[in-house]
């Protein structure tokens, strides 16, 4: 069985916790995208981890993780994420493996991204990772792999970049980087990772051919998707479950399921337009009630009702049937809930999604309004026990979408999770 499991909003859905109960039943799992911009968060009895490059999986016992070649992979920020999970008592090698294919993140693309966030015309609001710079360089044909790491004109590769680089640097005043200094860290940092370097396209696909079940975590969502999301206020990859083909080698039509994420609300991090942002009070409650701040960069989110015109919009991109909704005992407490379910631009109503950023920002929700529910729903195990008013609230939104909600989540540890019944057939 191959599943890939996707974001449906602005990144955040709660994605980690989902794809760490799908874990179980999985043999390895796989990220194909993004890179440490990323933050999966995963509550478990012996405490909190965030994964950031690491696939999700590695906290369970005797799981394959791999980095496909779609990830951009900072090697100290990883080299730092495996010693601080071998540190919390998880066992890293031969469970990891990271495809030769990744491009790498230099010193140079992290300071690129903060400079073109502090002094370029568009600021993003980017986790200042390095993520663009290096995926532009992959289109480039400048990127650097970890197979040319390992290789004699890593070393011209590497000189003729920072020459490049030290060329832009010099129109933001910053001055620049040493070659000897990058490269010999680069060398110390091939050698540390040099043991789990893999063809991911290879070990993939024999694994499908063994009918080994295989999970393919995404990182950001949909709305963050190069092409599909709220361009430019996007990250630099395709976020979209179309996306794990291309990042980790393997064909569309090994694909059985996808299974979208989304927050029973909507939230975003950094700039770029989102119609339905709450004012003053609401957005102070959400980001108390729901701890609102990002697992990477610890900003807060910027949060708004539900919005099925963009989950609608994922639905579309991923061919969605069947997904989960996290979060939902953050909305107890709330006299009436809303669903976004149409824009409303000058004199015209969008049911899509427009193109264009500069639309998108003078959109206006226009809502339907659902009772709300007093209780609180973080005990709750069993689907028939959630206080009607939430059941109507789920099954509006399945209506809205055309989907199936099979999992739901109301809290972030992992038992606080309910399936439905249909949920064994996943
Ligand atoms: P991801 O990037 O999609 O994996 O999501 P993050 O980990 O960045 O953010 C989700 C946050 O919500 C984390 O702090 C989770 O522990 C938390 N979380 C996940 N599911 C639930 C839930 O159902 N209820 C509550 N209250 N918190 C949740
Ligand atoms: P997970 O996987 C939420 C956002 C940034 C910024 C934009 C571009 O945890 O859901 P980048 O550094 O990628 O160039 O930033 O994308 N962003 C995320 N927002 N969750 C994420 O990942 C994100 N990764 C990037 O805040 O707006
Ligand atoms: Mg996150």
């Amino acid at each position: 069985m191959t599943t890939i499991v996707i974001g449906m909003q602005w990144g955040d859905e709660g994605k980690g916790k989902i794809i760490d109960i799908l874990s179980e039943r999985a043999d390895i799992i796989v990220r194909y995208q993004g890179g440490n911009n990323a933050g999966h968060t995963i509550v478990l009895p012996e405490g909190r981890f965030i994964l950031h490059l690491i696939p999700s999986g590695i906290l369970r016992k005797n799981k394959k993780c791999i980095i496909g070649n779609g990830v951009v992979v900072d090697p100290q920020a990883l080299i730092k994420e495996i010693e601080e999970l071998e540190k919390r008592g998880i066992k890293i090698d031969r469970r990891l493996l990271i495809s030769e294919r990744c491009h790498i993140i230099f010193p140079y693309h992290r300071i690129l991204d903060r400079l073109r966030e502090e002094k370029g015309v568009l600021k993003i609001g980017t986790t200042a990772r390095g993520i663009g710079p290096c995926y532009a360089d992959k289109v480039s044909r400048t990127g650097i792999r970890f197979i040319d790491l390992y290789s004699k004109d890593f070393k011209e590769r590497l000189r003729n970049n920072i020459r490049e680089k030290n060329e832009i640097f010099k129109a933001y005043g910053f001055k620049g980087f040493s070659f000897n200094k990058v490269y010999e860290q680069y060398q110390e940092f091939a050698e540390r990772l040099r043991r789990y370097i893999c063809d991911c396209s290879v070990v993939l696909n024999r694994a499908i051919s063994e009918k080994k079940n295989i999970l393919f975590e995404g990182a950001q969502g949909t709305l963050l998707d190069i092409d599909y999301g709220t361009y430019p206020y996007v990250t630099s990859s395709n976020a979209l479950a179309g996306g794990a083909c291309a990042g980790a080698g393997i064909a569309p039509t090994s694909i059985e399921e996808v299974i979208g994420v989304a927050k029973a609300y909507t939230t975003r991090v950094g700039e770029g337009p989102f119609p339905g942002q709450f004012s003053d009070r609401l957005m102070a409650e959400f980001q108390r009630v729901g701890k609102e701040y990002g697992a990477t960069t610890g900003r807060s989110r910027r949060c708004g009702w539900f919005d099925a015109l963009i989950a609608r919009h994922s639905v579309r991109l991923n061919n969605l049937k069947t997904i989960a909704i996290t979060k939902l005992d953050v909305l107890s407490g709330q006299r009436s809930v809303k669903i976004c379910t149409a824009y409303k631009y000058k004199n015209k109503v969008f049911k899509e999604l427009p193109a264009d950023s500069r639309v998108l920002a003078q959109c206006r929700p226009i809502y339907e309004n659902w009772a709300g529910w007093e209780e609180d729903i973080s005990p709750i195990r069993e689907y028939k026990d959630l206080p009607q008013n939430a059941r109507r609230y789920l099954e509006r939104i399945e209506q809205l979408l055309g989907v199936e909600i099979k999992i739901i989540s109301v809290g972030s540890q992992r038992e606080e999770t309910i399936f439905k019944e249909s949920f064994a057939k996943i």
